[in-house]
């Protein structure tokens, strides 16, 4: 499976760091949402769904977590550590984030609006559709 990071340029100087994040420059789509999660509780395990449609990336803005990318034939875990680095979530890539440190705030863009239809949350019915593609 291909995990696709994008490294972001950070305009760090001796006050701190900053990251800009640009539609179809360092951003590989149109932004139309964006969501992020803080404040999550031990041993929470949350996501477990793939999308139709969705394009995503993922930024951990503070923190870490552990993602799990299933692209339906191979399984790989990765920390998020970096808030210089993109985790790019294509379609069709069922995903679940675990292990967040108490401090995480964990920040996705999408390339489209909040649609339950587009969701996949039946991890059967997922395979069952990656192996039918
Ligand atoms: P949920 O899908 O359970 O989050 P995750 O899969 O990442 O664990 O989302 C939690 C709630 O938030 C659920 O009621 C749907 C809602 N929600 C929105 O209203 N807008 C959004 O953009 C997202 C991602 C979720």
């Amino acid at each position: 499976m291909d995990i696709k990071f994008i490294q972001f340029q950070s305009h760090g100087d001796d006050r701190g760091s900053l990251v800009s994040l640009e539609d179809h420059k360092n951003i590989p789509f149109t932004i139309q949402r964006v969501y992020y999660m803080f404040d999550t509780k031990e041993n929470v395990r949350r996501g477990f769904h793939a999308h139709k449609e969705l394009k995503q990336l993922a930024i951990v803005l503070k923190g870490s977590c552990r993602f799990l990318l299933d692209d339906g034939k191979e399984k790989i875990e990765l920390l998020l550590d970096n808030p210089e680095q993109g985790l790019y979530i294509e379609s069709f890539m069922w995903r679940e984030m675990y292990d967040f440190s108490d401090d995480c705030v964990l920040m996705v863009l999408a390339d489209s609006f909040y649609d339950e239809s587009d969701y996949i949350r039946d991890y059967n019915e997922f395979t069952k559709m990656v192996s039918e593609k």
